[in-house]
């Protein structure tokens, strides 16, 4: 049994955040989207909004579970039975924090192996933070997002301009 962590902000889950997990959820037995719950990084969504847009995005995917974490991953993924973690790689730009982080971890964790799927190429350019930007000045994200995300994603830039 192959069980993976899929771990991430997702603040919000995107199109590349489905595609990896459309394709690593056929590769593995189990995959278990991790989503961090870190206040310090200034999440414009709390983590229980992101586990709601995340249960709903991937509520087709029978061998995909949603979970919470908070402290390390690599203890999360022991936690959880999991010896494998999972990422996404866009870019050149994406791969030295990657290696970094995934070095990191072997080295707190020799049994948690990180692997790597490349994005898709038609989202290769895509990334939550720029969602947001143009969210933020009332652009189009439909292309970004998937629609129930997109709702939710209107509503808290409306809320945020009446504070
Ligand atoms: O979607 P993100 O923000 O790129 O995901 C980053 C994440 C959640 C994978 C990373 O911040 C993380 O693993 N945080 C948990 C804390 C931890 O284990 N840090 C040590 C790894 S270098």
């Amino acid at each position: 049994m192959l069980r993976a962590i899929y771990p991430g902000s997702f603040d919000p889950v995107t199109y590349g955040h489905l595609d990896i997990m459309k394709r690593t959820s056929k590769i593995v037995d189990e995959l278990v989207v991790g989503v961090l719950n870190n206040n310090a990084k200034m999440p414009l969504f709390s983590v229980e909004e992101r586990v709601k847009m995340l249960k709903e995005v991937a509520k087709d995917f029978t061998n995909v579970v949603i979970v919470p974490f908070d402290g390390l991953l690599v203890d999360f993924a022991k936690k959880m039975e999991a010896g494998l973690i999972i990422r996404g790689l866009r870019a050149i730009t994406d791969f030295e924090y990657e290696l970094q982080m995934s070095q990191t971890n072997h080295k707190l964790e020799p049994d948690v192996e990180t692997m790597f799927l490349t994005t898709s190429i038609e989202y290769s350019y895509l990334s939550s933070t720029t969602v947001k930007e143009i969210a933020a000045f009332g652009g189009e994200i439909s292309q970004f997002v998937p629609e129930a995300v997109a709702g939710m994603l209107v509503e808290k830039m409306k809320a945020k301009r009446r504070v």
